[in-house]
Formats: structure tokens, C-alpha cells, sequence
């Protein structure tokens, strides 16, 4: 039999989709990392209207369409205070495919990637299949990164740093001093910044700022997307800002790999990104609401749940056994395992679903509680 590559057996099918397929049909899932809003109408509509017209049945430009990077331009303007030209962004097939294209560019074989532990799923198999070497970083006791703890584990294979905030599957915020303290890192040991920004419009304490604000070298990679903002993750569409050079050699990558991102979910968001953002409000205040609920829920039963001031996740310490018990009774939430060796003993809990279904899953999740402890 033909073997397969050793890149691709480093890496495996996330623990998350396991914990879905172990649930039965059922289950209340509490372990979706999607918004539960319909992608905004208007953004839709401009989607229908390139596909009757046409507009969509071409490819692009390899970078994206030239109205939707400066869409994008525009919008690190408005939000982010920063200046980017529309040669410094190309528009990916989600977040996803934007981090890819920044490791494909800047990892070589044997370089080391620093990532948060416990952190998105894709940052260590990314690394991996990049023909890198993932080396975790545990988090503070509130589940932010610390700028210290990255730079002590900065050697000379050191190629890149992710970083994200709001984060993922903490909901934890990095605050701003601790952004400007990444720049700092990246500026000094010249090594790449990879920040992941795709939940920045959910924050419900804190603000959040991107690092490339406060660099002064162009090491830092920005990584976004509308699929959180805008409810839009069955579109894949995000992109990647950073300096032209580094931009040039993420298309070589993303010209090879994609061509461009789909035509109708630019257009889809290059119209959720310039319309009224109101739905975008709505949708943070509805999150605020049901975090404020499931957080007292949770600590009712006794459990420590770090302050979560963002994304649509809280992520509490669990007893042994918590997880299974909860999935047993048929409420699907993720351990915290799945993300990295220090999210043991952690659980996370997504509420990308409505008051009432969470309400019913904490009756549950007390009963399982009292069954464990
Ligand atoms: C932290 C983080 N980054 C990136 C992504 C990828 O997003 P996309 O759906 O745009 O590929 C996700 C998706 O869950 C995420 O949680």
C-alpha cells in the first residue's frame, strides 16, 4: 500500500468532532464554534445579485476583488486605527486558510511555532503539517496569554508566535498592555506575530486591539475573517493583512492552493463589511446575556469559571469525570483536552445557542455536577 506523508500522520481528526459523534442525534450541542444568527440579508442579497448578474462566475484576482480589499481596508481604518494598503491584504477561504498561508510562508522545516495551551485546534496541526514544531504555552490562571511565559520559551528556531484574543476556547480578552507587550516581542527577538483576531467584534469587557498597531517592524500578521462577525462560516471568507512582502510570498502559497477566495462570499462580504453593523450589536449583546447567565448557572454549582469577556465560550474548571457525565445526560460540551494538554481538567462551553436550551443544559450539567462530585 502507497504510505502516507509523515506531515499528515502528525496530525489527526480534532477531538472535537469525536465528542460530536460519540453524542446522540438528540443532544442539546453546546460544543459549536458558529454563531447562531442568520448571516445579515443585505450581505445575502449582494451575494444573489453577483451570482444572477454573473459578477461571480469568474475567478477573481488571486488577492480578492479590489472592492472587497478596500472594504477590508477600510474597516482596520474604522476599527483597528490601522493604515493598510490594498496591496497588503488578500482575501482567503476563512481564517482558516489565512493562518495556513501565513505558517506555509514563514515555518520551515524544524522551526519552532509558540501557541496558546489550550488554543484553537489548528494552530499546532497547522504548524505541523507546515513541517514545523509546535511548542505549547500554558496560560495565566485567567486563561490569558502571558507575554513573559512566551518570551522565556523564545529560542533561535523560534519562526512564529499565535496569539488570539478574544480567544478560543477560552473567551478569555488579552488586554491591551499585553498586545503591546507581543509587538515588543516580535520587534526585539524578530520573530513573526500571528494574530488571530477573527472574534474581535465580541468582546463584552475590555478592548480589544491588535498588536500590528504597536509594532514597529512588519512582523506582525493579522489574521480575520466574517465568519464570526457576520455569522457568515459556511462562506469561507476571511483574509490576512501584512506588510507586501509578506503578502507577496502568502500568494504564492494561496495562488497554488486556491486561486481565490469564492467569488459570491466576497461579494457577500464585502457588503456584510460595509452595511449597517447593527445586527453585528445585536448579536454581542444577545452573547452578553446568555455568558451572564451560563457563567452564574456554572459557578452556582461550585465550579471556578475564569472571567470570559469575549468569543461565545466560557470554559470552567471541571471535576474528573464532568465532561463524560454531561455528554452521558446528553449535553454535548468539548474537554478541555481537545485543545492542548493544559486544557485538561477544563471544559469548554460554547453558547452559540439560545437562553432557553442553555438554561436546560445547566440543569443537566448540575445534575452531573452532584453525580461527579
Ligand atoms: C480562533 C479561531 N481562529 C480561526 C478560526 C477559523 O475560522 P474560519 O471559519 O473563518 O476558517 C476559528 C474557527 O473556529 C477560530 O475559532
Amino acid at each position: 500500500m502507497v504510505e502516507f506523508s509523515r506531515r499528515v500522520e502528525s496530525v489527526s481528526i480534532s477531538g472535537i468532532r469525536e465528542v460530536f459523534e460519540a453524542a446522540g442525534s438528540e443532544a442539546i450541542n453546546l460544543g459549536l464554534g458558529q454563531p447562531d444568527f442568520p448571516t445579515p440579508e443585505h450581505a445575502r442579497a449582494a451575494a444573489v445579485e453577483a451570482i444572477e448578474t454573473g459578477k461571480a462566475d469568474a475567478y477573481t484576482s488571486n488577492f480578492g476583488t479590489e472592492s472587497l480589499r478596500d472594504a477590508i481596508r477600510e474597516k482596520h481604518a474604522r476599527d483597528n486605527d490601522l493604515d493598510v494598503s490594498r496591496e497588503q491584504v488578500i482575501a482567503t477561504a476563512g481564517g482558516s486558510e489565512a493562518l495556513h498561508l501565513a505558517l506555509e510562508a514563514h515555518v520551515d522545516s524544524g522551526d519552532e511555532v509558540l501557541h496558546p495551551d489550550p488554543g484553537f485546534v489548528s494552530y499546532s496541526a497547522l504548524t505541523k503539517l507546515a513541517g514545523g514544531t509546535p511548542v505549547s504555552v500554558p496560560l495565566r490562571d485567567d486563561l490569558t496569554l502571558s507575554p513573559a511565559a512566551v518570551e522565556q520559551r523564545i529560542t533561535p528556531d523560534t519562526a512564529a508566535i499565535i496569539i488570539n484574543s478574544p480567544a478560543n476556547p477560552t473567551g478569555a480578552v488579552q488586554p491591551p498592555s499585553d498586545m503591546r507587550a507581543f509587538a515588543r516581542i516580535a520587534d526585539e527577538y524578530d520573530v513573526l506575530l500571528i494574530s488571530d483576531e477573527v472574534y474581535e467584534q465580541i468582546v463584552f469587557e475590555g478592548t480589544h486591539r491588535s498588536p500590528m498597531e504597536f509594532a514597529d517592524s512588519d512582523n506582525v500578521v493579522v489574521i480575520n475573517a466574517a465568519s464570526k462577525t457576520y455569522s457568515m462560516t459556511g462562506w469561507r471568507l476571511g483574509w490576512v493583512v501584512a506588510s507586501e512582502a509578506r503578502i507577496e510570498r502568502m500568494l504564492r502559497v494561496h495562488q497554488y492552493i486556491q486561486a481565490c477566495a469564492s467569488a459570491p462570499a466576497q461579494h457577500a462580504a464585502e457588503a456584510a463589511l460595509r452595511g449597517p453593523q447593527e445586527q453585528v450589536e445585536d448579536m454581542v449583546e444577545a452573547f452578553e446575556t446568555r455568558r451572564d447567565v451560563l457563567r452564574s448557572g456554572l459557578e452556582d454549582m461550585g465550579l471556578s469559571v475564569p472571567e470570559p469577556r469575549g468569543a461565545f465560550y466560557v470554559m470552567p474548571e471541571v471535576p474528573a469525570g464532568w465532561v463524560d457525565a454531561v455528554i452521558e445526560r446528553g449535553v454535548i460540551v468539548v474537554p478541555g483536552s481537545a485543545f492542548g494538554d493544559a486544557g485538561s481538567g477544563y471544559a469548554r462551553i460554547s453558547y452559540a445557542t439560545d437562553l432557553e436550551t442553555i438554561r436546560e443544559a445547566l440543569d443537566v450539567m448540575r445534575d452531573a455536577t452532584q453525580a461527579v462530585s
